[in-house]
């Protein structure tokens, strides 16, 4: 029997835009309306109205943590006008989390922007970081008292790669010196983010809270042999999987690791110039793995090794999405074992990890993909927004009731 500790948290993640249906004011619905996705989100899983029905379902699965995050848009939907109703209905989210017996897992900003933020240039414009603030203030200031975990920015190296290298999401741009400055920016942010929530425990004589990002790594490996090409794992190991948390984690503004975990990149490159070594990517494959629907290699053995390298930091880690789009649910479970298997391998070697969250609760509008990449523990019908629970998602249960998983 393998144990994993008392404390240890199990769940699984949303977020706002892909759930929620009707996030009128965000980017990405005006990207949506223009076309440029492969479909719009429009009523999404209709979350917004049916989240008590879904967290019931989380409980029933027995889960003890439950990830989503708040739209900024709704509750910011023109510059500096917030609206009340919205953070009422986000107190109404997090109690009812609790209420079922789980910890909610805070995210506050996941992908989407309010319209008016974007059309004033963005993640890119340094001088709109303090909107930002403000927005987290505003949240946090009003909802503290009932939340303990905090994640800033889901995936901030996710996010200025599809949109300002390779420009397949709004606001569409192919400018790396581009992405460098909304990194930059979005570590400007959770940094005064994180300062900004502590100092608001404080004077509220509240207990510590848990602050972090959603950092999404993937397993890099070289394709092929040859010095370039580990040169170019080397960089992207650095840059792209650490360059964001080394530089928060100096300026002390991490309580745990957010890890988003998902792939094995294979790295070969056809040249030496920067882009090469940056972004080439694998042409052939001559390490072929089993694939996910969207084609991204499974590999469990490097959540392992990641959670291996992150152990210098001397930080919990905590996997905060982790999952697989499959139209065969029988894969989900064994994905989602051997991932476990290698959260434990990493524990017994002294990794802190706090806890296993699924990516994702139910199926969702994957983005720039649209709705047919099937991630959920939950499957939907958009027909009728019918959930069903998935085998995999009883299998998954057990884990979360016992704590434990059969040998
Ligand atoms: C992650 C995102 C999440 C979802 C999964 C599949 O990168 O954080 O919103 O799209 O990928």
């Amino acid at each position: 029997m393998i144990k994993f500790p008392k404390d240890f948290l199990w769940g699984a993640a949303t977020s706002s835009h892909q759930v929620e249906g009707d996030n009128l004011n965000n980017d990405w619905w005006e990207w949506e309306r223009q076309g440029k996705s492969k479909e719009p989100s429009g009523k999404a899983c209709r979350h917004y109205t049916l989240y008590r029905e879904d967290l019931d379902l989380a409980k029933q699965l027995g889960h003890n943590a439950h990830r989503f995050s708040v739209e900024w848009s709704r509750i910011e939907p023109k510059e500096g006008v917030f609206d009340p109703q919205e953070l009422e209905h986000y107190r109404r989210v997090i109690r009812a989390v609790k209420e079922r017996g789980m910890e909610p897992l805070v995210t506050l900003h996941h992908f989407t922007s309010p319209q008016w933020f974007a059309a004033r240039g963005g993640w890119e414009n340094r001088g709109l970081v303090k909107y930002y603030l403000r927005y987290v203030e505003y949240i946090v200031g009003n909802l503290a008292s009932d939340v303990r975990f905090w994640i800033t920015i889901n995936e901030p190296n996710i996010y200025a790669y599809l949109s300002y290298v390779t420009g397949v999401w709004p606001p569409q741009k192919k400018e790396p010196l581009a992405a460098c400055r909304v990194m930059g920016n979005f570590a400007q942010a959770h940094i005064n983010a994180y300062r900004a929530i502590k100092g608001i425990y404080k004077k509220n004589g509240l207990a510590e809270p848990m602050i972090s990002i959603a950092q999404n790594m993937q397993a890099l490996e070289a394709c092929s042999p040859g010095i370039r090409n580990k040169l170019a794992v080397y960089l992207r190991d650095r840059i792209f999987n650490f360059a964001f948390i080394n530089k928060v984690a100096r300026k002390k503004a991490l309580d745990f690791i957010g890890l988003n975990y998902y792939n094995r990149g294979l790295v070969e490159v056809r040249g030496w110039g920067v882009r090469n070594l940056f972004f080439d990517l694998c042409e052939s494959n001559h390490k072929p793995l089993p694939r996910n629907s969207l084609g991204w290699d499974i590999y469990p053995e490097g959540l392992y090794l990641l959670l291996r390298k992150l152990k210098r930091y001397r930080l919990p880690v905590f996997i905060l999405e982790n999952g697989i789009c499959t139209e065969d649910d029988a894969l989900r479970w064994d994905f989602i074992r051997a991932h476990l298997d290698s959260a434990y391998r990493a524990i017994k070697d002294g990794v802190k990890v706090m806890g296993y969250i699924y990516w994702s609760l139910m199926d969702n509008y994957e983005w720039d993909k649209g709705f047919a990449p099937r991630f959920g523990l939950i499957g939907i019908d958009y027909a009728t927004y019918e959930r069903k629970v998935r085998p995999s998602a009883e299998k998954f249960a057990g884990a979360c009731r016992t704590g434990s998983l059969d040998e």
